[in-house]
């Protein structure tokens, strides 16, 4: 299926690229939303709210982007914190990994770059957590590089203009399309370009139903005049869904709970939890010496890209304070007022039972 526009010759042609860069620039200048970091060059604000839009939707990202940047002003700043607060602050967008390595970039900035972000697309990948999508965007809106970020907005909008039906699931269609955008981004506005294509993409040539009546890019857009919005882009979906039964059990004694916290090498590292069996199916409640089950849940299924999560909950209140601190010792768990819990960063699915069940 690769090349349907060559053989078919439509879509947008060689002579229209500077065209069709001028109308997209003009039509973001009237149209773009106002968000906050598109009033910065500040290479940390970008920097945040960059690693924050890979996460999320711009509605859904802005209060987080707002929270980063009303605890953080500097680089150096977000640096000398402790993962936890950022943790915390990032508590509910997933992927993890993601805060900690902004942490950790963070350190290097500040460690081996005096405090200043890289100012070019090649130096600034060689940032932990910092990719080609991040470099791309902090080189062309914080230091005018030529360079195009190509997120799925962007994909999008050229497979539908160009006709490419390369599939963009495949690591090897990536340079394809970013080759495709190296022709189209002007070396003047680099960054509004490459905001503006997004921009597109994410309100205008729109997955399920794009406004092709009021685009004016139809005439030339090779998905639209051969009838194939519903298409393009091709996306293979052969990701395996793994199963997993995360089965908790929360020990309780007066108002304090025993809780730890995940280690590195899995979902949720950093992040705090109560103790966990993991199985091959839901376990029903346990007996244990000196302890009443006090509340057991129904299986609860929480979905991650990769992971499909069967999680239940089993609370025990222990009878005193020596089988109490026993279990901690075995476990190896550390003693938490119930109160405080709200203030440890833990995965989405434990701050939904806590809201319902356990802190009510
Ligand atoms: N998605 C991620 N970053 C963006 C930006 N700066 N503008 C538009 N959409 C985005």
């Amino acid at each position: 299926m690769r090349n349907i526009n060559t053989a078919f010759k439509a879509g947008l042609d060689d002579t229209k690229l500077e065209w069709f860069s001028t109308q997209l620039l003009e039509w973001y200048q009237i149209n773009k939303r106002h968000l906050p970091w598109r009033e910065t060059r500040d290479p940390f604000k970008v920097w945040l709210s960059e690693v924050i839009l890979q996460q999320t939707r711009v509605n859904q990202g802005l209060p987080y982007y707002l929270k980063f940047t009303e605890s953080f002003n500097t680089v150096n700043d977000f640096a000398s914190a402790d993962l936890d607060e950022i943790l915390k602050l990032w508590q509910g967008l997933g992927y993890y990994s993601r805060a900690r390595n902004m942490h950790q970039c963070a350190k290097t900035i500040v460690e081996q770059y005096a405090g200043e972000f890289p100012n070019n697309y090649v130096e600034l990948q060689k940032l932990k957590g910092v990719g080609k999508y991040t470099a791309a965007a902090l080189a062309s809106i914080c230091y005018n590089e030529a360079v195009p970020t190509i997120d799925g907005n962007v994909f999008r909008v050229l497979s539908r203009l160009f006709g490419i039906s390369d599939d963009i699931a495949k690591a090897s269609s990536f340079q394809i399309f970013f080759a495709k955008a190296s022709e189209l981004i002007p070396a003047k506005n680099p960054g509004d370009f490459n905001q503006a294509m997004m921009e597109f993409g994410a309100t205008e040539c729109t997955p399920k139903s794009p406004n092709c009546e009021g685009c004016m890019f139809s005439t030339h857009c090779f998905a639209k005049q051969k009838d194939m919005i519903g298409i393009l882009p091709i996306k293979s979906k052969n990701i395996k869904i793994k199963h997993r039964y995360f089965n908790y059990q929360i020990f309780t004694f007066n108002h304090q709970v025993l809780v730890q916290q995940r280690e590195d090498g899995d979902i949720w590292a950093g992040l705090f939890e109560f103790d966990l069996q993991e199985t091959k199916k839901s376990l029903k409640s346990s007996n244990f010496e000196n302890t009443k089950l006090q509340y057991s849940s129904e299986e609860i299924v929480h979905q991650l890209t990769h992971q499909k999560l069967h999680i239940k909950f089993h609370v025990y209140e222990t009878v005193d304070k020596r089988t109490y601190d026993n279990i901690g010792k075995d476990k190896e768990m550390r003693s938490v007022s119930i109160n405080q819990l709200s203030n440890h960063a833990v995965p989405k699915p434990i701050e939904s039972f806590l809201n319902n069940v356990f802190c009510q």
